[in-house]
């Protein structure tokens, strides 16, 4: 870093500007007062306390220059020459104490192993981009990592990114997939299954970026991953409805569809939330346990429940249903669920098998971007549950679920029904995934409508670009002002990572994907 170990400035605790635990004020020596990238919030500096057995580290939080000559500040700034140059610090120390800074301590800039120290960034772990300031990268800036057993399980888990349509969600999410599958460790039981619920951007994985520059080659050199494209791919879409193809952009991805013996548990997830009741539940549940594999056996059976239910002797029931439930679920699953997602299901081609899904060091993709909302939910949470259920057989591997679009399956609210059942898986991995290893990697324009039970047990969020309307939110109520307003104006390739073990929000900048976004020309 620039500079690094010179001292710039000493503490000053006098008035409004009085050291408490955990922040104190300095101000800068005249010689430096134009310097005002010493003054950007992010920017770390020791104070030399000289305490045995403890270092003062203290992370910019804001800074000010006063401009109204109350008696204290034309004071200061006679006695001291200079303008009233103030910079605030988030304080941390080693030992732990947690006593106001002394006065008129010296304060050095610190080099690249104190800011590490300073924000709690460890040294190993699953790398996620360069530490930088609002200007910038500062000359040879640490790597900023992520501990595995927070990113993974079993300490924390999850990460959430958020952020303004087209500022590089995805591209970051991509990159981290490529950080963890890269990792030589990891790779071995981790996989990731990525859904593509939208237009094209995660169904180039194995296809070559062509817009990587050179200062991206030089991200990942830092990072240690290589900007290859990823090498074990696995691309799955539902059949297409005339039984041909694929229904997917890649017309190479392996086509999948269920039957009714493979989805009859999992059916509720698509049906449309005005339809849903407790009589619809109630003949779901009986149908599931009758002896059929096909969806054309229980399309039979309807009927001939209906014909039995319409009969004389039916009195407009059958087996203990009514004969309008019975019409209505007939209508759901012939004319419904089998014309409409044809393909998905009653195809020719295999189920989507759970292990195909869990090889290590893969990264499949799932693409039903094609598919209607109701359709998604029931591709969703058929693999959800079908993966949990292995991994609670199992210690041995980790899954990584990316979801784009997180809040429109986990919203903060869903009346009972469908919507409410795919949030519920949901949010049961985000409560319980980080001790099985299912761990959900989320991306949402507007994380302040997602459950709050994904976004509570959040080990890591990310924030790229965000509107000034979603950080009014709630959630948002924790972070200083100056924070919210260095979030509206992110860069792309620049976003705000709060995770649970650094001491504070740190400013990174990532690469482009190591891999196509849209179709390679
Ligand atoms: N590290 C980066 N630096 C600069 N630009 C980037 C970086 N990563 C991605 N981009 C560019 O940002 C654009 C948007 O990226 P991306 O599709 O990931 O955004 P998004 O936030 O996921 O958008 P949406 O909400 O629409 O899905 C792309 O054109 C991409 O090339
Ligand atoms: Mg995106």
């Amino acid at each position: 870093m620039e500079n690094v170990g010179e001292v710039v400035g000493e503490t000053v605790s006098v008035g409004k500007y009085a050291s408490k635990p955990y922040e104190c004020w300095f101000y800068l020596y005249s010689k430096f007062a134009d310097r005002i990238e010493l003054m950007q919030s992010g920017f770390v500096y020791e104070v030399l306390e000289g305490i045995e057995g403890d270092r003062c580290y203290g992370i910019v939080e804001t800074s000010t220059i006063e401009t109204d000559q109350n008696i204290l500040t034309a004071t200061l700034s006679r006695r001291r020459g200079l303008s009233t140059t103030a910079i605030k610090l988030r304080i941390t120390r080693q030992s732990g104490l947690d006593a106001p800074v002394k006065d008129k301590c010296k304060v050095k800039i610190a080099d690249p192993d104190i800011v590490k120290k300073a924000y709690n960034i460890p040294d190993e772990g699953i790398p996620i981009g360069i530490f930088a300031l609002p200007s910038g990268c500062p000359p040879n800036a640490p790597v900023v990592k992520l501990k595995p057993e927070y990113v993974l399980g079993k300490e924390g888990a999850h990460l959430n990114v958020g952020g303004k349509s087209g500022w590089a969600k995805t591209a970051f999410a991509l990159v981290l997939c490529k950080a963890i599958l890269s990792d030589p460790v990891y790779s071995q039981n981790t996989t990731v299954i990525a859904f593509n619920v939208k237009a094209d951007d995660l169904l180039w994985p194995d296809k070559k970026n062509p817009l990587l520059t050179d200062e991206d080659k030089k991200y990942y050199n830092l990072m240690g991953i290589s900007p290859e494209p990823f090498e074990k791919v696995n691309l799955y879409a539902p059949e297409s409805s005339d039984g041909e193809g694929v229904n997917s952009l890649r017309e190479d991805a392996k086509p999948f569809s269920w039957e009714w013996i493979d989805v009859k548990d999992q059916l509720h997830y698509c049906i449309a939330p005005e339809d849903w009741n407790e009589r619809l539940e109630a003949i779901l549940v009986d149908l599931a346990a009758e002896d059929a594999k096909e969806f054309r056996e229980i399309e039979s059976l309807l009927r001939r429940w209906l014909n039995e239910a319409e009969s004389p002797a039916g009195r407009g029931w059958a087996h203990g249903h009514h004969s309008a439930t019975i019409r209505k679920t007939l209508r759901i699953i012939s004319s419904g669920i089998m014309q409409r997602y044809k393909g998905l299901v009653c195809g020719n081609s295999d189920p989507l098998g759970v292990k195909d899904l869990v090889k290590p060091g893969f990264l499949n993709v799932i693409d039903i971007s094609r598919l209607r909302a109701p359709a998604q939910r029931l591709v969703i949470g058929k693999v959800v549950s079908d993966i949990q259920s292995f991994l609670e057989k199992t210690e041995e591997r980790c899954v990584v679920y990316l979801a784009d679009e997180l809040n429109k399956f986990a919203p903060v609210k869903a009346k009972e029904g469908p919507i409410a059942g795919i949030k519920a898986i949901l949010d049961d991995i985000a409560e319980r995934g980080r001790s099985i290893r299912s761990i959900l990697l989320g991306i949402q324009q507007y994380p302040s409508q997602t459950s709050n039970a994904i976004l509570g047990n959040v080990a890591t969020s990310i924030y790229a670009r965000m509107k000034p309307t979603e950080l009014d939110a709630s959630i948002y109520r924790g972070y200083p002002r100056e924070k919210k307003l260095m979030i509206q104006g992110l860069r792309k390739g620049w976003v705000l990572v709060d995770h649970d073990e650094f001491n504070d929000l740190v400013l990174i900048r990532f690469p482009r994907p190591p891999c196509a976004q849209s179709r390679p020309q």
